[in-house]
């Protein structure tokens, strides 16, 4: 079945915002997407282009910006749908750089639900993260969990907007919302055209292990060997890129076309599998054949023991689930090192 709506993808460019477009475009959404590049580059829309056969429509752009929006409602008008990807996401910089977060995030944000109901925009689909839990006091975690004191201004970020969200949908505005609550998103498109880009030296752990697999780092430090898990390194749910793209497409056709449904819904979006790092490095070993030189360091500080995900409530209400095994993932992010290694 296609379905013609427009939808406009903040951060289209971006890491998960790539592969959140070649999802819709393949599920036959029309998309427009609005990216300043400032961690992307236009190449993207190649990538995207050659896996879907459709090329989006691209608005370089600041969405911190008003008129710019306003012209892009204005120049690409019946836009539907709004899935808000554009923000800035290191936690180590948003602690040395906090307005940049706070502008960035929330501008924008703010910006997107100001124009929403006068352009007829009727949902946004928000990315928020794990991250609005803290250290959770029991695992796995569900949506009902409370929500601990951010310890990063990115952290903060995400709480904010969800209640300015939630405060905007309790005013009467004429939207609907849903927050997804991502774990921690790895791995890229099996056709290896897209993938993340990380700029300089990669804060998150993937990315940092395929850079090392490829020589292009001497070792892989693990942060932290005393952690209260079995092997004394953090835990996680590392849920593959298109298993999480997929589920906006899933949020936005219930969003719009969903009937009775609640303005505001939220929902985490992990595999409901906790895996250590120790166990991350030796799966991407196993998959791949190549071995991720490694060692033991000190913790890294504001770092999560374990968190991992009841993704219950979105596979009953969504009838979504995450389903890519973990080997396969980290094939996927090998072959996309491989790739980005042939470019240059
Ligand atoms: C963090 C944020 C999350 C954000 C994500 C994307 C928190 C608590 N989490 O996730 O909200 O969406 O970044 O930027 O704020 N590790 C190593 N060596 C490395 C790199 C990482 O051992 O070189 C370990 C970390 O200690 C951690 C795990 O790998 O235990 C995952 O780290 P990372 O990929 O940076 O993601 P998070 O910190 O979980």
């Amino acid at each position: 079945m296609t379905d013609r709506t427009k939808i406009l993808v903040t951060g289209g460019t971006g890491y998960i915002g790539s592969h959140t477009v070649v999802e819709l475009l393949e599920a036959g959404y029309d998309v427009v997407i609005i990216d300043n590049l400032s961690n992307s580059n236009r190449d993207v829309l190649d990538g995207i282009e050659k896996i879907t056969g459709r090329r989006p429509e691209f608005v370089e752009g600041d969405c911190t910006d008003l008129s710019t929006l306003r012209n892009l409602f204005t120049n690409y008008p019946g836009i539907k749908g709004i899935i808000n990807f554009a923000a800035s996401k290191a936690v180590g910089e948003s602690v040395e750089k906090p307005l940049l977060y706070y502008r960035n995030n929330l501008n924008t944000l703010i910006n997107l639900l100001d124009l929403m109901p006068e352009f007829g925009v009727k949902g946004i689909v928000f990315s928020s993260s794990c991250t609005v839990y803290g250290e959770p006091d029991v695992n796995p975690i569900d949506e009902t969990a409370p929500i601990k004191p951010a310890t990063s201004p990115y952290g903060n970020t995400k709480q904010i907007s969800e209640e300015i969200i939630t405060d905007y949908i309790a005013s009467g505005a004429p939207i609907k919302s849903i927050i997804l609550r991502y774990f921690n998103p790895v791995g890229a498109h099996p056709s290896a055209l897209i993938g993340e880009l990380p700029n300089g030296v990669p804060n998150n752990l993937v990315p940092y292990l395929t850079q090392t697999a490829a020589g292009l780092r001497k070792e892989l430090t693990v942060f932290g060997r005393d952690y209260n898990t079995p092997d004394g390194s953090c835990i996680r749910d590392f849920i593959d890129v298109v298993d999480l793209a997929k589920a906006h497409v899933v949020a936005m056709r219930r969003m719009l076309d969903g009937q009775d449904t609640d303005a505001i819904e939220i929902f985490n979006l992990g595999t409901g599998r906790g895996v250590s790092v120790i166990e991350l490095i030796d799966a991407f070993e196993k998959a791949t054949g190549v071995k991720v030189p490694h060692r033991f360091g000190e913790r890294r500080a504001g770092d999560i023991e374990k968190i991992w995900a009841v993704p219950a409530k979105a596979n009953e209400v969504l009838g979504w689930k995450a389903e890519i095994p973990i080997e396969e993932t980290m094939r996927n992010a090998w072959a996309w090192q491989c790739h980005l290694a042939e470019k240059k």
